[in-house]
C-alpha cells in the first residue's frame, strides 16, 4: 500500500487550531486542545484499521457487525510535547500500550539529543503511532522512528499538530514507509528553526514553563 501523508481540512480542527494558535491562549485551554485535536486526528489516522465480521445479539435480535481484528496498537510520545497527545489517543483506543522517547534539540545545532526512551517489549506485534505536536526540522521526529525501528513494529505512523514544509520533507525522505498525519502545514521555519506561523514552542505551551 502506498504511503499515506494526510493533512487535515476538518472544521473541527481547523477551528481548534486556530485558538490553538493565538499566543493569548491559556496554558488550561491549550492543554485541553492538544487532548482534542489529538482525539480527533485519531479518527483518520486509524481508518485503514482492519475489520472483521461478527454476529451480536441485541436485545430485539441478531445484527452483524464489525470488529478490528486483533490489531494491537502502542502510543510513543516524543517528550515532553508529545505527552500532551496522549490521552486524546488512548481515549479513542484504551488497550494501546504506551512507549515513551526522550528527545530534546540542542538550541544552537537544532540536532535532537537524546535522553530517554522505553518501549513496550512487543512492540514487534504492534502498529506504532509516533506523537508530537511539532515538525520543525524534522530531526526529532527521524530519529525517534529510527529508535524504534530497530525494534521492528508492524508499522509506524507519525501523528503532529503542525508540521513545516522543511520538516516533512526531511521525515518523507528519512522514513519513507511511514505514514504522516498533520492538523495544519505552516509556511517556513525562521532562524531559530521555529515553524511560522507556527504557535511557539508547544512543549513551554503545554506544561506552562515560560
Ligand atoms: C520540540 C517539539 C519536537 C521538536 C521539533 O521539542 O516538541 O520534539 O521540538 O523540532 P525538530 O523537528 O526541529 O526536531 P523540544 O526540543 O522543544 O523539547 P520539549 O518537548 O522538551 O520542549
Ligand atoms: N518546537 C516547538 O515547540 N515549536 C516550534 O515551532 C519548533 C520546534
Amino acid at each position: 500500500m502506498d504511503r499515506k501523508v494526510v493533512i487535515f481540512d476538518h472544521p473541527l480542527i481547523q477551528h481548534k487550531l486556530s485558538i490553538l494558535r493565538n499566543k493569548d491562549t491559556r496554558t488550561m485551554d491549550f492543554r485541553a486542545l492538544v487532548d482534542e485535536i489529538a482525539s480527533l486526528m485519531m479518527f483518520e489516522a486509524t481508518r485503514d484499521l482492519p475489520l472483521e465480521d461478527i454476529k451480536v445479539e441485541t436485545p430485539c435480535g441478531i445484527a452483524d457487525c464489525k470488529q478490528i481484528s486483533g490489531r494491537k496498537l502502542a502510543f510513543v510520545p516524543i517528550l515532553r510535547a508529545g505527552l500532551g497527545m496522549v490521552d486524546g489517543c488512548i481515549k479513542m483506543v484504551p488497550a494501546a500500550r504506551i512507549g515513551h522517547i526522550g528527545l530534546y534539540r540542542d538550541e544552537e545545532t537544532l540536532q535532537p539529543v537524546e535522553y530517554y526512551c522505553k518501549l513496550p517489549k512487543d512492540i514487534d506485534r504492534r502498529d506504532v503511532f509516533v506523537v508530537d505536536p511539532m515538525l520543525a526540522t524534522g530531526g526529532s521526529a527521524i530519529d525517534a522512528i529510527g529508535q524504534i525501528k530497530k525494534r521492528n513494529p508492524r508499522k509506524i505512523i507519525f501523528m503532529c499538530i503542525i508540521a513545516a514544509p522543511e520538516g516533512l520533507e526531511a521525515l518523507q525522505k528519512a522514513h519513507p514507509d511511514v505514514d504522516i498525519f498533520c492538523a495544519g502545514l505552516d509556511s517556513h521555519l525562521n532562524e531559530n528553526g521555529y515553524i511560522v506561523p507556527g504557535l511557539g514552542d508547544a512543549g513551554d505551551r503545554i506544561f506552562g514553563t515560560k
